[in-house]
C-alpha cells in the first residue's frame, strides 16, 4: 500500500494498531494465568475487556472513514509479546514474575499509548474529530490500565519481589 497522504498514514496506522490490540486479546490471558497477585490478575482481566472493546472502535473508525477493518501485522507487538512469553518461560520465582508481568504490561501499555497518540494526531489534522473521539477514548484507557500498574509496582508488588534479598 503506497502512503501518498496523510489519510493513507491514518489507515496505515489503524491497521497497525488492529493487528497489536488483536495479538494483545490473544497473549493476555497467558499472562493473567502466570499472576500470583490476585489484584494484577483482576487489572489485567479488566484491561483484557478494555482491549475488546478498543478492537470495536478501530472497527467503528475504519467504518467512519468507509474502509473496510484490516489488519498489518504489528511486529512491535509481536517482539514485546515475544519478549511477555519468554518470561513466563524463566524459572521463575512467583513474586519476581508478577513484578516483571507488570513490567512487560507496561512496555504494551507504553506503545499503544504512542500509536494512539500518533492516530489522534493525524486524525485531527484531518479535520475527522469523530474518529481521534474514538481513538482518544482508548487512549484514555491505555493511560489508565499503564497509571494502575504503577500503582500496583510501586504499591508493594515490586517489594514483595525484593523481599528476602540477601542485602549486602
Ligand atoms: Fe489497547
Amino acid at each position: 500500500v503506497a502512503l501518498n497522504s496523510l489519510s493513507d498514514l491514518l489507515l496505515h496506522e489503524l491497521k497497525d494498531l488492529y493487528s497489536a490490540e488483536r495479538q494483545l486479546t490473544q497473549a493476555l490471558p497467558k499472562m493473567i494465568k502466570a499472576c500470583k497477585s490476585a489484584e494484577l490478575a483482576e487489572a489485567l482481566t479488566v484491561h483484557l475487556a478494555e482491549t475488546e472493546g478498543q478492537i470495536q472502535r478501530i472497527e467503528r473508525a475504519f467504518g467512519l472513514l468507509d474502509h473496510t477493518p484490516r489488519s498489518q501485522k504489528c511486529k512491535g507487538m509481536e517482539g514485546l509479546l515475544e519478549e511477555g512469553k519468554s518470561l513466563l518461560e524463566e524459572d521463575a520465582d512467583p513474586d519476581v514474575l508478577d513484578a516483571a508481568i507488570i513490567g512487560a504490561a507496561q512496555r504494551v501499555e507504553h506503545y499503544e499509548i504512542a500509536a494512539y497518540g500518533t492516530a489522534i494526531a493525524y486524525a485531527r489534522t484531518l479535520g475527522l474529530d469523530d474518529v481521534a473521539a474514538l481513538l482518544a477514548e482508548s487512549l484514555d484507557e491505555e493511560r489508565a490500565a499503564d497509571e494502575k500498574l504503577s500503582v500496583l509496582a510501586e504499591g508493594g508488588i515490586n517489594a514483595l519481589a525484593h523481599v528476602g534479598e540477601a542485602q549486602d
